[in-house]
């Protein structure tokens, strides 16, 4: 029956060696150590068909067995969960140095874009942002600009009415220096990005919606070197370095003096080009120093006060920066198109 034993421990080291995953280990287990059917089991039912002097030393070597059976599996068992969790591992490698799918990414309009670059200049000159409506009266898009009652511009014909007429879309930028004047008492310094409608009809350079800046400045003693300087400045961060300007008297309602203001040729450098028409400049803003009209209008004191107002449009901007053939293509969506926009 000794034997017996030493047969039984050497099938089991036997077995121990083939255990390779978990499910094998559970039956091993079950096959040595179950209650009612394990083989220590079996051997310990066995002691009744013994006599009884040999009962206790055979009932020792066979608890001695059970004891190093079970050292046995518990250190089995480690290593068949350690080996389990490097065949997960291994199963699960994942190499990291491969290259990812592609993720279709969106980009920024290009219009937008612009819109942003010539904000941040002017922010880091100190400018807020303004906001108006692009539904306005009457009152804010003309008649507190000093746009006399019967001015052209009021005209069926340029501008978008709303219903009856007490409403209109927006043909400028420039009611949201009423709003902002109405609303902050100076000194003020704000510029107003927004859409723009006007009744054109689209070929390669209208559309009927398009965006403009506004920018206005109010304070004391503001003078025109200093709408001047500012201009300047915001040429030579937006278009070159070395950029000039030059202001060519013109006449808006809502400004006294007023000006039309171009940049010297960013393509050419102001010798002549095609893109300048030969003229080395490019027309970019209207501009002027604030009308008192417009100052009554918002309940400032024209006597203390004084301002600089200016407004550009920023398609236009896109079109000479980016060299777009048409207009219209940037309402098209046409990915192609806009893939060509992305900046990283
Ligand atoms: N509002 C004008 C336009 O749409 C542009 C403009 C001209 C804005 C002169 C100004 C300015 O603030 O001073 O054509």
């Amino acid at each position: 029956m000794r034997d017996d034993l030493a047969r039984i421990m050497e099938g089991f080291e036997a077995e121990c060696r083939e255990v390779r995953d978990e499910p094998a280990y559970g039956l091993l287990r079950e096959r040595y150590l179950s209650r009612e059917k394990g083989l220590l089991t079996l051997q310990l039912k066995r002691l009744r068909d013994l006599p009884p002097a040999e009962r206790p030393a055979f009932g020792q070597e066979v608890n001695r067995l059970k004891a190093a059976i079970e050292t046995r599996l518990d250190e089995l068992a480690g290593q068949v969960r350690l080996a389990a969790y490097q065949d997960r591992l291994e199963k699960e490698r994942l190499d990291v140095t491969l290259p990812g799918f592609p993720v279709a990414r969106g980009t920024l309009h290009p219009v937008k874009q612009v819109e942003a670059e010539i904000c941040g200049i002017f922010q880091r000159m100190g400018y807020a942002i303004a906001e108006g409506p692009e539904i306005e009266t009457d009152f804010f898009n003309f008649g507190a600009l000093n746009f006399p009652p019967d001015h052209p511009a009021r005209d069926a014909q340029d501008t978008f009415f709303i219903g009856d007429g007490s409403f209109l879309l927006r043909t400028h930028t420039s009611p949201v220096q009423i709003r902002t004047m109405q609303a902050v008492a100076p000194p003020l310094k704000v510029i107003a990005p927004g859409k723009v409608y006007r009744k054109d009809t689209p070929d390669a350079t209208h559309f009927p919606i398009f965006h403009q800046i506004e920018g206005l400045v109010v304070d004391e003693g503001v003078s025109l070197a200093d709408l001047k300087g500012t201009l300047e400045h915001f040429a030579r961060e937006c278009f070159a370095a070395d950029a000039r300007i030059r202001l060519r008297p013109s006449f808006f309602p809502f400004v006294e003096p007023g000006a039309e203001v171009d940049v010297s040729c960013f393509f050419c450098g102001g010798r002549g080009c095609r893109i300048c028409k030969g003229s080395g400049w490019i027309e970019i803003l209207g501009a002027g120093m604030v009308h008192p009209n417009v100052f009554d209008a918002c309940g400032i004191d024209s006597e203390r006060y004084t301002g600089f107002a200016f407004g550009m449009g920023i398609d236009r901007v896109a079109i000479l920066r980016y060299g777009v053939p048409d207009i219209r293509m940037f309402w098209e969506n046409d990915v192609r198109f806009l893939n060509q926009f992305h900046r990283f």
